[in-house]
């Protein structure tokens, strides 16, 4: 299946390979990338080595994102960082409310959207996380969980341009070994484009929505495969230079009609 939006395969890193084992990592994607034309390939390192990969990755196809920001613009924010700070480090991408940092570090609806507007004002590209916990999708909650946070951003997304992407991390699937199945992803994937087409078909046209929660190169091919499914956000696989590269693989053989190559 041809879809119309490029897919997009995200690494997040988590706090993993800070250092010089990061760059090598970076390294190693890049080279990766220039074997999947059809799919662009973003690595989220942590701050300490953005710099550093963003220079290694310099010149190729992989983009760079930070993995948080704060919403201001600079000031007494002892530890932060702001959108202006990772511009400068070379990212051109943001991932914004992973379920970490609300779960663990308390971040608000309105937290998301406050940073939201700092990162598209700053031209960063937001990759914004939603999910439910296993106590909400237990509780039938799935959906009005994921609407709420969708809604948080929606008016600031659909007032910006930018090619901006949504990921659906169901809490329960992340670091678990236990994903959502293509049904059970597809479903939530496709109430999110409902949502954004109500808004403005544009935005439903231009945001890539990303799957992420334990994707690794055996499930790949079924979720990236979902008609709503944009590509990928990947924690542990993305660790992993073999794996991250046969999950971009799996992107890629779907964006150009040739499912099956890996
Ligand atoms: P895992 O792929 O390790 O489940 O992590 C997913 C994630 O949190 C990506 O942001």
């Amino acid at each position: 299946m041809n879809k119309t939006r490029r897919p997009l395969i995200a690494g997040n890193w988590k706090m993993n390979h800070g250092g010089p084992t990061g760059v090598s990592l970076a390294a190693e994607i890049a080279a990766l990338a220039r074997a999947v034309s059809h799919t662009d390939v973003v690595i989220g390192p942590p701050f300490t080595a953005l710099a550093a990969c963003a220079a290694e990755c310099h010149g190729t196809a992989v983009g760079i994102a930070g993995q948080n920001m704060h919403s201001k613009g600079s000031g007494a924010f002892t530890g932060e960082i702001s959108a202006a700070m990772l511009k400068d480090a070379g990212c051109t991408w943001v991932i914004l409310g992973h379920s970490e940092r609300r779960q663990l570090f308390g971040e608000t609806d309105g937290a998301v959207a406050e940073k939201t507007v700092a990162a598209l004002g700053a031209k960063l590209l937001p990759i914004v996380c939603v999910g439910e916990t296993l106590k909400e999708r237990e509780a039938g909650e799935t959906l009005r969980v994921v609407k709420r946070q969708v809604d948080a951003v929606l008016d600031i997304l659909a007032q910006d341009a930018a090619s901006v992407a949504i990921a659906y991390e169901p809490v329960w699937a992340i670091g678990t070994g236990k994903n959502a199945g293509p049904t059970e992803a597809e479903e939530v994937h496709e109430a999110i484009r409902t949502w954004l087409n109500g808004k403005s078909t544009d935005l439903a046209a231009r945001t890539r929505l990303l799957y992420g929660g334990s994707l690794k190169p055996d499930n790949a091919a079924g979720l990236l495969g979902c008609p709503n499914v944009d590509g990928g956000l990947i924690g542990g696989a993305s660790l992993d230079v073999a794996q991250f590269g046969a999950i971009a693989r799996a992107a890629e053989a779907i964006a150009s009609g040739t499912p099956g190559k890996s």
